[in-house]
């Protein structure tokens, strides 16, 4: 062999060699990081469980249906008026009347009378109309991706087998049924995910009232484990946390080990609802209500995290009888709603309040389908967009920004019949188009004002879309 065939050959060896080591050391790192990792765990502290990034299918979202059901759906009444928005909450009944709220405390005298309890409704919560396939195939129609049902609101009263509520649940008492399993099922069936929305406190339950660390530790974690471990819900929602802090609910160490052990740790999605000092600071995403935070002021923290507004098509979360069609949101008023909340990256849970019997009111459904009509037709400009960073003189005119496409949602069709956008900054498009027609939109040379095409009937109502790309 020549010299150079011989060192040729030993360079071959000892580049296999060399291979056969580095294979070797790649492996070794590998299983070593995939074993931290598998160890890396939250830990029951906020800097750790806020670090956890929240499941993107929640943002992909955009649209759940929040259902507010239960022992409150029987009196089914709150004052429709006044500038409170919490007192217009039906499913305060109880504590609203046994404080003497005047409006409640009048309407428990005049329609019940003093004998008739809060507890005594739970018989005539009967869900003997209720039909949750009906329900599910509704919220399906609405064009939502998700359902969030009350399976425990202040009052205590559970909406499954709990066996923390022994003698108040919806298993033992009233709908006869177990609630929540059998509405995640029929929400599953239609592809829609499933949370629930839980109180931490309970106004007149003995033991809350003896003894908050006896409560958590013996009826409000067990509660939660048995929810989590039972339903695997994609939403964990709680509420009615402003009384102690989050340490007091041992908030930290339930979601460690949601995000550690239990069996919904890669999907499950959390709110900002677990103690006192941690709305729109701590937990999963933000939370508004009648976008308003807890506190009554408006929220500028958002930005921040995914955040979601919940509101009812009404005054109040719970069915309110007193309601009539002027406290309901139009259909327009609602699209144009999820168009505003979308735009600034957020969720719109909007809420349904069921009657006792199990029905969704007629207005509500029709509001509902309206939705789903619009997003039908514009969804694309909503399901997986993020806020464009865009914001526009003209308030009619929203955006939104998914991949390299941009959405002008156009809540008014403008009477010049021409869109002017404003500074896009680094975005570039070649082509706009209007959802719902194929051809390329006139653009002048500046490209900032596009021409509409003519508005005709069957590009619906309530709001259009011109897409850029
Ligand atoms: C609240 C209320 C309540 C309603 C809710 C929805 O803070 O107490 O009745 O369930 O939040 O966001």
């Amino acid at each position: 062999m020549s010299l150079q065939l011989r060192t040729a050959a030993a360079n071959n060896k000892s580049s296999g060699l060399r291979h056969l080591l580095a294979a070797l050391t790649f492996f070794c790192l590998f299983s070593l990081a995939t074993r931290l990792s598998a160890q890396i765990a939250y830990t029951p502290d906020w800097p750790s469980l806020d670090a956890r990034p929240i499941p993107a299918w929640y943002a992909d979202a955009k649209f759940g249906i929040f259902v507010h059901w239960g022992v409150y759906s029987v009196p089914a009444f709150g004052p429709t008026g006044g500038d409170d928005i919490y007192v217009k909450y039906a499913e305060w009944y109880w504590k609203r009347w046994q404080e003497g709220q005047p409006a409640f405390a009048k309407h428990h005298a005049e329609t019940y009378g003093p004998t008739v309890t809060y507890p005594d409704f739970a018989r005539d919560f009967t869900a003997g109309n209720w039909d949750p396939d009906a329900w599910a195939k509704l919220f399906k129609q609405a064009g939502a991706q998700y359902v969030v049902l009350t399976s425990k609101h202040h009052d205590g009263f559970a909406l499954w087998p709990s066996a923390q509520a022994w003698n108040w649940n919806a298993a033992e008492l009233g709908p006869n049924a177990d609630v929540c399993g059998v509405l995640a099922k029929a929400v599953r069936d239609e592809g829609l995910r499933m949370g629930y929305y839980y109180s931490l406190y309970e106004w007149f339950n003995p033991l809350y009232l003896d003894s908050v660390p006896a409560y958590v530790e013996q009826h409000m974690l067990p509660q939660l484990y048995d929810l989590v471990n039972r339903y695997e819900p994609d939403v964990v929602w709680t509420d009615g946390e402003w009384e102690y802090p989050s340490e007091t609910w041992r908030a930290p160490e339930f979601l460690a080990w949601l995000y550690n052990e239990s069996p919904v740790k890669s999907k499950v999605v959390v709110n900002d609802r677990w103690g006192k000092e941690t709305r729109g600071k701590h937990g999963g995403y933000y939370t508004t209500e009648y976008g308003l935070v807890h506190d009554g002021k408006a929220d500028e923290t958002l930005e921040a995290r995914p955040w979601e507004e919940c509101r009812g098509i009404g005054g109040s979360f719970g069915y309110n009888k007193q309601e009539t069609l002027e406290h309901y949101s139009t259909s327009e008023e609602l699209v144009h709603t999820l168009i505003d909340v979308v735009s600034r990256g957020g969720n719109l849970l909007l809420n349904v309040g069921p009657t006792a019997d199990g029905r969704i009111p007629v207005i509500m459904e029709q509001r509902l389908t309206d939705i789903g009509t619009w997003l039908a037709r514009n969804g694309e400009a909503i399901y997986g967009t993020r806020a464009a960073g865009v914001v526009s003189n003209d308030e009619r005119v929203r955006f939104t920004r998914k991949g390299d496409r941009m959405y002008a949602i156009l809540t008014a069709w403008p009477e010049d019949g021409k869109l002017t956008l404003p500074n896009l900054g680094d975005y570039k498009w070649r082509e706009a188009r209007l959802l719902g027609r194929d051809t390329v939109l006139a653009a002048d040379k500046k490209r900032t004002a596009i021409t509409l095409p003519p508005l005709e009937p069957d590009l619906g109502q309530w709001a259009w879309v011109v897409e850029l790309r």
